[in-house]
């Protein structure tokens, strides 16, 4: 049986800093946040914030931000639009995968847990590398692709019943939620393409727009890049947007199949 070792400085080791709430806290939540900055050369460890949800927002990025305001400046996390718009605020609450600002308080029983997405290099705190990700993104061709020109010069136009093929798909944030939840994207992200970029591939196959879906199915008709999916679901379960990359990624193996017959 194959065995993993886990690097040194992987490991949790210290107890971790308590950050306790004002004495005049009249309603105390302990967060418990991953810690981690490559700089200090210490192992990760867990920091305890006592967090006065009276005067805080409802959400827990609304937490994590009083934390850094009043507790500890050096906390690291990504945060944007504050609603669920631009996926910066994805991490790992609660066990499970979503985003921070949209994540209410109230609904995490006792102690809130809080780490980087799973599966992912950590840069600092909360802050994975997407750089992998993004690569995988970009080698998808994320953008109309066309041969021939507009009618007439003029715009290309798309039929209410072709925009509608595209819901469910346009919405995705690239939160990476659904891929660093997914055991195959896991053990096989150097290859397989994983549930996000796969229903972002969809978005262009389905575009009545673009003129390169027989190319586009080239690239992804491969045993890793496409068909390390075996249907887990987790994907489609955990996305805070509520799409279901599974689908996208079945119609994509369809997609594929009827052009043979
Ligand atoms: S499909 Fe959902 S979970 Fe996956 S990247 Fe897009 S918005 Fe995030
Ligand atoms: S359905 Fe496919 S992509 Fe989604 S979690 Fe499962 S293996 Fe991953
Ligand atoms: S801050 Fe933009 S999605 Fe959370």
């Amino acid at each position: 049986m194959a065995e993993f070792a886990l690097p040194k400085n992987s490991k949790i080791r210290s107890k971790g800093k308590v950050h306790k709430a004002a004495p005049d806290a009249t309603a105390v939540k302990p967060f418990k946040v991953y810690r981690y900055d490559p700089e200090t050369g210490e192992n990760p460890r867990y920091d305890t914030f006592e967090v006065d949800t009276a005067t805080c927002g409802p959400m827990v990025l609304d937490a994590l931000i009083k934390m850094k305001s009043e507790q500890d400046p050096t906390l690291t996390f990504r945060r944007s639009c504050r609603e669920g718009i631009c996926g910066s605020c994805s991490m790992n609450i609660d066990g499970r995968n979503t985003l921070a600002c949209t994540k209410a308080i109230a609904d995490v029983k006792g102690e809130v847990k809080i780490t980087p997405l799973p599966h992912m290099d950590v840069i600092k705190d909360l802050v994975p590398d997407f750089t992998h990700f993004y690569a995988q993104y970009s080698s998808i061709k994320p953008w109309l692709q066309t041969v021939t020109p507009p009618p007439s010069g003029k715009e290309r136009l798309q039929s209410p019943e072709d925009r509608a093929k595209l819901d469910g798909l346009y919405e995705c944030i690239l939160c990476a939620c659904c891929s660093s939840s997914c055991p195959s994207y896991w053990w096989n992200s150097d290859k397989f393409l994983g549930p996000a970029i796969l229903l972002q591939a969809y978005r262009w196959l389905a575009d009545s727009r673009d003129e390169m879906t027989g190319e586009r199915l080239d690239e992804l008709e491969d045993p890793f890049r496409l068909y390390r999916c075996h249907t887990i679901m987790n994907c489609a379960n955990v996305c805070p947007k509520g799409l279901n990359p599974a689908k996208a990624i079945a119609e994509v193996k369809k997609m594929v199949v009827e052009r043979q017959v």
